[in-house]
């Protein structure tokens, strides 16, 4: 059902050509701007913007609906599992809503208190957390909850326990959020390894242990990416007129070769970073061309970028911060597993004496930090090879 939405755009094209307009599946009317674009510049001839209407058809014509729904009943066959993804899909929902009226809601500003790792918390980072508790201790498949806004991981009681086991950070890049610029959820989902009750062993686990992960970007649009282990990446959007995510793009890859030549990182840092990172920068800027600078401040925005388009994003240890500053469970396991399976690599570069793979770090405490290199083979090898001409690894 899936495999039909392929980046690939020509077969879209003859079959928009083959097509009466009103006919048009959703596939056709998805894609269908691309398929028109590339047809136009194969036969060098710009579409109007009639043309581009037509092709792209409207949501009350659509006869099929590829849902994320739909999506993962078939990937899992496991009525549990689906059931918890349901539970993360509708506070992903619900707080998608809640970034987009946060102004009209009196949802900007500061609830007033330090979240885990000392934050200040947002009403929004608050509210936010709140859905995801309710959403997936009442999914009846959640065993522990581990979230960036509490302290300790919350154990599901008996009667509404599950199998899963999911870390999260309800709102990512919530410096953001009184300023209107996109935000993100980020989760991760592991199953106990038995069947009496969750303990700790299950929560402290390699990043190779999860099962599915994913992120949801609160931007322009609400998207929805997700990886089932082995199973490629997949893209969905939200259609806020049916309440549902949408597939968009299946086995979404990193462009080949590594794509455009971006760096994203916070270089407000720069004075305190390890002198790979700095060499590494200083490359970026004497390249011919040059890299391009591209950094938004939240992680989910910053590695949705790096995917479609290539590059690489770091926050890397420093000086004053030895473990770097984003969280092991919640921010860095699953944002490795997702560019790793896009065709992409993970590392802490230079972490606690050796290079390491980020998704083989063996978490201590829920909330522990890590340093995070991530994007594209080309850009991450580099940084790696830069440690080791340094004499640092
Ligand atoms: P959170 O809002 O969940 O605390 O995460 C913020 C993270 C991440 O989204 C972002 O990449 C990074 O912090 C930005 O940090 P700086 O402001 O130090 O650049
Ligand atoms: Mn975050
Ligand atoms: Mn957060």
């Amino acid at each position: 059902m899936f495999s039909r939405f392929s980046r690939s755009a020509r077969p879209v094209a003859q079959r928009l050509a083959a097509r009466p307009v009103l006919n048009f599946t959703y596939a056709a009317s998805a894609a269908g701007f691309a398929g028109a674009a590339t047809l136009a510049y194969q036969q060098n001839v710009r579409p109007t913007s009639c043309e581009v209407m037509l092709a792209k058809g409207d949501s009350v014509n659509i006869t099929e609906f590829p849902t994320l729904q739909r999506y993962i009943l078939a990937q899992t066959g496991d009525q549990e599992l689906a059931a918890l993804l349901m539970g993360i899909t509708l506070a992903c929902k619900a707080t998608s809503r809640a970034c987009a009226k946060a102004g009209i809601a009196n949802l900007f500003g500061l609830a007033g208190e330090v979240n885990s790792t000392g934050d200040d918390q947002k009403k929004l980072d608050v509210l936010s957390n709140d859905l995801f508790i309710d959403a997936l201790v009442n999914s009846g498949a959640a065993a522990v909850l581990v979230s960036e806004e509490n302290d300790e991981p919350i154990f599901v009681e008996k009667k509404k326990a599950g199998r899963f086991i999911i870390a999260f950070d309800p709102l990512d890049g919530s410096s953001n959020i009184d300023c209107n610029v996109s935000t993100g959820t980020i989760f991760a989902v592991y199953e106990k390894k038995g069947t009496g009750p969750a303990t700790m062993d299950d929560v402290l686990r390699t990043g190779n242990d999860i099962i599915v992960a994913g992120y949801c970007m609160y931007g322009a649009a609400t998207e929805l990416v997700i990886t089932f282990k082995g199973k490629g990446v997949h893209r969905f959007t939200l259609d806020p007129s049916l309440g549902e995510f949408m597939h968009i793009e299946s086995d979404v890859k990193i462009p080949a070769g590594g794509g455009k030549k971006i760096y994203s990182a916070n270089e407000g840092n720069y004075m305190n970073w390890d002198k790979a990172i700095v060499s590494c920068m200083e490359q970026y800027k004497n390249a011919k061309p040059p890299y391009a600078a591209r950094y938004v401040g939240s992680m989910v925005s910053d590695v949705h970028r790096t995917i479609l388009y290539g590059g690489i994003y770091l926050y890397p240890a420093d000086k004053k911060s030895k473990n770097g500053k984003l969280r092991v469970l919640y921010e860095g396991f699953p944002m490795s597993m997702i560019v790793e399976q896009a065709g992409g690599a993970a590392s802490c570069g230079l972490f606690k004496g050796k290079i390491q793979r980020l998704l083989d770090i063996v978490p201590t405490s829920i909330h522990e930090r890590c340093p995070v290199i991530i994007g594209c083979k080309r850009d991450v090898e580099h940084v790696i090879n830069e440690y080791k001409k340094q004499g640092l690894a």
